[in-house]
């Protein structure tokens, strides 16, 4: 793909990287011309080098954060890599479920949630097999840096096309409500999903009462984007909020930074987090 010479890359790749601790690989520099053609266009310009130029004056924080946002990769999918939900729904939850009988509450949160599949998956599985749960207090949390995408995420509207990846026919009849192109979740799933925008990287997270912990918590394909430190200070946070007999599950090509403080499991096909504590 073609960049220009008389663009400063270097300069878009520190300012992402500074607002949301992504890391542009210089290979990737095509991405900063394909993505930000709408930015360009809102702000009346042509050139990308005009855009650097004018962000160099330090003078316009909201125009530097919607650039950090341009350039995620938001890729995601219902059920995502199965396994883990299958996990779930065979022998995670029921074991949850009966440590959590007494309280009658669990509490999720998807973490770097895109627009919103991973959440709604969870949703779904839980009303599919678990009726049991009718009267707990179910959360599901989901958060991402990206406005764009929380926004979509609290709509919970979806395309045919994304409804055709990964969501089984009968969920699609059960849960969705279908208007032309598009499919809508049904109030039923939407009330058990919370989104909004936070930033992983930033100090504290976005949830932080030791008293109120997690139960379940998805960080799935976002590490990558991570340098290790990063990575390593985001783990130590999601140690903190994570139930001691809590579940953490990382994208398949994903491992903690910090593995002293994480016992792996695998089962079902794939590998999840268990917190450890300390002795
Ligand atoms: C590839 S998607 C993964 C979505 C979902 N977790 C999955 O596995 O299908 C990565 C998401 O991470 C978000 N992201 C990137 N950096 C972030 C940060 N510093 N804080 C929160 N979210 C971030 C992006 O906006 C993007 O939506």
């Amino acid at each position: 793909m073609q960049t220009s010479a008389s663009v400063d890359y270097g300069y878009l790749r520190q300012l992402v990287y500074g607002l949301s601790q992504n890391v542009l690989d210089p290979s990737r520099d095509y991405l900063f011309d394909t993505r930000l053609t709408k930015v360009l266009r809102n702000q009346g310009m042509t050139h990308l080098e005009e855009l650097v130029s004018h962000l160099k004056l330090r003078k316009n924080p909201v125009l530097e954060r919607t650039i950090a946002e341009a350039m995620t990769i938001n890729e995601t999918s219902f059920f995502r890599d199965g396994r883990p939900f299958e996990l779930l729904r065979t022998d995670l939850l029921p074991k949850l479920i009966e440590a959590r009988r007494h309280a009658r509450s669990l509490r999720f949160w998807s973490a770097a949630c895109s627009t919103g599949q991973e959440a709604y998956s969870l949703a779904m599985l839980l009303l599919e097999h678990f009726p049991l749960l009718t009267g707990w207090t179910i959360r599901i949390e989901g958060t991402d840096i990206c406005a764009e995408v929380v926004a979509r995420a609290q709509a919970g509207r979806y395309h045919r096309i994304e409804m055709n990846r990964g969501l089984p026919a009968r969920s699609v009849v059960r849960y969705f409500d279908h208007q032309g192109e598009d499919w809508t979740v049904k109030p039923e799933v939407r009330k058990m999903c919370n989104f909004r925008q936070a930033n992983l990287c930033q100090s504290p997270l976005p949830f932080n009462r030791a008293d109120d912990r997690f139960d379940v918590i998805f960080l799935r394909n976002v590490m990558l984007y991570f340098a290790q430190d990063t990575r390593k200070t985001l783990l130590a946070g999601i140690h903190r909020i994570l139930a001691p007999d809590g579940v953490l599950f990382l994208g398949s090509s994903e491992q903690p930074a910090d593995p002293g403080i994480w016992t792996p499991v695998l089962a079902g096909g794939t590998c999840h987090f268990r917190p450890r504590q300390p002795s």
